[in-house]
């Protein structure tokens, strides 16, 4: 057996990665607002099971793969796939744990630029006097949106992310233990020293102090008084599952990349476990704790179910911060915006490590020239999402990578290790140097419960009827009316279903339709440019030996 040197420099180094690994933009922007689009109380519920019976198990599988693909010198989602599958389909199938991480790092790195720049300008008192409007539109101005030019062209947004992509290469650029692991040992406490500030702040807000106009604990009642109703409602259902994969960053090939430099003996069952509800604990306690209950103060409830988004942390925190006295939200701009830093770095840098141990591996680049070719892609890739921002380029990235690959990747390995690979020598995988003893139950929800919790819902994200509705898609089918698909579920997708003119130019400008089109066709241009290189490493390998 082959084994590289690097490993992880301690137990808790590697547990803060991993929990940094999960622990993301996700918990503060993307939960909120799932949560608030999903009826609060109503999305818990749906929320927790899927953590249950398909996020945990989720963990298990993928350290344990990661941890088995280290011990051939596999530190990637290719290489990892094949020892288990043994097949060179599954190699291509690990094409996934790359495509995905690039992509969504592309994305991910541009909202994280965001943040840093956030922070500076929280810091620089830019956002002392200013008008909610005028706090709004200076997103808009920083994302250069609204012009009416065909191109979204801002130098500062430019520049910060040039910023953040060199922070990530550096850091990864100087190893595991020397780089990601310091990173997060940082990183993590400070998030958690912020997000308890702004949770405190946030949740003694009563009606009446600091210009609250409700309680904040209204908007906590909101997220935590369970409706059961939703129970039935699929809808609710595929937009739980969506946010449990995005923020355990499950189905990505990132966190086999982490596991495999785990020793052969290393525990799994706990170190997996512990992570995981960490990052439950940051997302459910802290990032339900901070922007709806805030927002819910001051703007109120149906202010907020009718503006909820992921661009609300930027357009509307700041001035609600201003409430607070000029030091106070200085002081908590530079919280919530060096919070949303941290937990955005240390998820990115878990992006582009699977990308650089790829490099390592299979093409035997050294780490410094992996790294410098990781920001040259990344860089690369950002750019749509940063010119075309509005044109689409950047939902469509967020849409293939960071949702619809997740499933499809979870779906495919999970067959590889509980049917191809086996279930019995897997569960000993996940079992071998447990520190815990997981109940055996896990090992049929593992075969049978996970497998078709993620069939159900790769076909619902596939088929999905309009409105989420169902039932009336069901009873229109059996009326001979045909299935009334929602415009935004994959092959309504693929079809452009919500596009209502599918012209590629008018007046010799290139439309939407036209970007969005072109945007797939570079995401599918990029995967097959990661086959093709995972093909040629294969070739080279066998001719060698
Ligand atoms: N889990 C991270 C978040 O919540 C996102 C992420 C996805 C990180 C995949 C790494 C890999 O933001």
């Amino acid at each position: 057996m082959i084994r590289t040197k690097e490993k992880w420099g301690s137990r808790a180094g590697l547990v803060l990665a991993m929990a940094g690994n999960a622990v993301g933009l996700g918990n503060f922007l993307r939960f909120p607002a799932q949560a608030v689009q999903n009826g609060g109380g109503a999305f818990i519920i749906p929320y927790l099971v899927s953590f249950v019976l398909m996020g945990i198990p989720l963990l298990w599988v993928e350290w344990a793969i990661g941890r088995h693909g280290g011990q051939f010198g596999y530190h990637s989602a290719p290489g990892m796939m094949h020892a288990i599958g043994r097949r060179a389909l599954w190699r291509f199938v690990g094409v996934f744990g790359i495509f995905t991480n690039l992509a969504v790092a592309a994305y991910y790195a541009y909202i994280e630029s965001w943040t840093l720049g956030y922070v500076w300008h929280s810091l620089s008192g830019v956002f002392m006097g200013k008008t909610a409007e005028q706090v709004s539109q200076f997103f808009s101005d920083y994302l250069n949106l609204g012009s009416g030019h065909f191109i979204n062209f801002s130098p500062m947004a430019l520049f910060f992310l040039i910023v953040t992509l060199a922070i990530n290469i550096w850091i990864l650029s100087r190893g595991l233990a020397k780089g990601v692991e310091i990173a997060s040992k940082i990183g993590m406490p400070l998030l958690l020293l912020f997000g308890f500030f702004l949770a405190i702040r946030a949740l003694t807000l009563d009606k009446g102090d600091a210009g609250a106009v409700n309680s904040a604990l209204e908007g906590l009642n909101f997220l935590w008084q369970p409706q059961f109703d939703s129970l039935t409602n699929p809808k609710v259902w595929l937009a739980a599952a969506g946010q449990i994969f995005f923020t355990l960053s499950v189905g990505m090939g990132s966190i086999h990349c982490y596991a495999a430099y785990l020793r052969e003996n290393d525990d799994i069952a706990l170190n997996a476990a512990s992570a995981g509800w960490m990052n439950e604990f940051v997302e459910v306690v802290l990032g339900g704790s901070i922007i709806i209950p805030i927002a819910v103060a001051y703007l109120g409830l149906d202010w907020i179910q009718a503006n909820v988004g992921f661009e609300m942390g930027f357009r509307t925190m700041p001035t609600l911060f201003q409430n607070w006295g000029p030091y106070l939200a200085a002081v908590a701009g530079v919280a919530w915006f060096g919070l949303l830093f941290f937990a955005g770095i240390t998820s990115s840098l878990a992006m582009g490590q699977p990308v650089m141990a790829f490099l390592q591996d299979e093409y035997k680049l050294s780490r410094k020239r992996s790294a410098l070719t990781l920001g040259g892609i990344l860089f690369l890739m950002a750019l749509p999402c940063v010119f075309l921002y509005e044109m689409g380029a950047f939902g469509e990235y967020d849409y293939w990578a960071g949702t619809f690959s997740l499933v499809a990747f979870a779906l495919l390995e999970i067959i590889a290790f509980a049917w191809v690979f086996g279930m019995e020598k897997g569960w000993a995988e996940i079992n071998r140097g447990a520190d815990i003893k997981i109940p055996i139950l896990f090992k049929y929800v593992i075969k049978y419960i996970t497998p078709l919790f993620l069939l159900a819902v790769f076909i619902g994200s596939m088929v999905k009827p309009s409105d989420g509705e169902w039932l009336a898609a069901l009873t229109s089918l059996f009326q001979g009316h045909g299935w009334p698909l929602a415009d935004d579920s994959v092959i309504g997708t693929i079809l452009n279903k919500g596009i209502a003119d599918r012209r590629w130019f008018i007046d010799g400008m290139p439309t939407k339709m036209f970007i969005i089109n072109m945007t797939r066709l570079l995401l599918l241009s990029v995967f097959a440019g990661i086959s093709l290189a995972v093909y040629r490493a294969w070739r080279r390998k066998e001719k060698q030996s």
